[in-house]
């Protein structure tokens, strides 16, 4: 989605008034830029008939909505039922304490964004990741500080170990 024009394309397919569209639609609206704006949400708060408050509860409480650009490499964890049980809230703490940024932040320097979301399809390799665009099974809190140097930028003199999707 890029702009309002795209989002009212999208609410010109939905009815409105149907308070049940409001989380669908958000996820919607997010899938073509990556992130949604303030003024996306007010919209379909609008569009489906809710509160504005609302909608930023739902925002706020959905996993995989997000209220800025994502990161170079994104890392999504995922918090589905069989991934919480084999440790995936660990492993997401793990992340936020070592990134410094929240589930559904991106860092400062905008080289990683965190996310929560449910379940990639993959519940038997749990606890599952997906690591600039690729699914990373048996994602434990103990396997973080590896997995972050393998993405961070080498230092002089050190040979690049990132995933070609994550250089620079
Ligand atoms: S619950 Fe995590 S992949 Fe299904």
């Amino acid at each position: 989605m890029n702009g309002p024009g795209a989002l009212e394309s999208i609410l010109a397919r939905h009815p409105a008034g149907r308070r049940d569209a409001l989380v669908p639609l958000l996820g919607e609206a997010q899938a073509g830029r990556g992130w949604l704006t303030a003024e996306d949400v007010e919209r379909i708060a609008e569009h489906v008939g809710v509160p504005g408050e609302v909608a930023w509860s739902a925002v706020r409480s959905t996993g995989g909505l997000r209220l800025e650009p994502p990161g170079r490499r994104p890392i999504r964890v995922c918090v589905g039922t069989a991934c919480q049980v084999h440790g995936s809230n660990t492993t997401l703490a793990a992340l936020e304490s070592a990134l410094g940024v929240a589930a559904g932040r991106t860092t400062p320097d905008g080289a990683f964004s965190l996310d929560a979301v449910a379940c990639f399809g993959a519940c038997g390799f749990a606890p599952v990741a997906e690591v600039c665009g690729s699914l990373r099974f048996g994602l434990v809190s103990a396997s973080v500080p590896e997995l972050l140097a393998e993405l961070r930028p080498a230092r002089a003199g050190e040979p690049d170990r990132r995933p070609r999707e994550a250089a620079e």
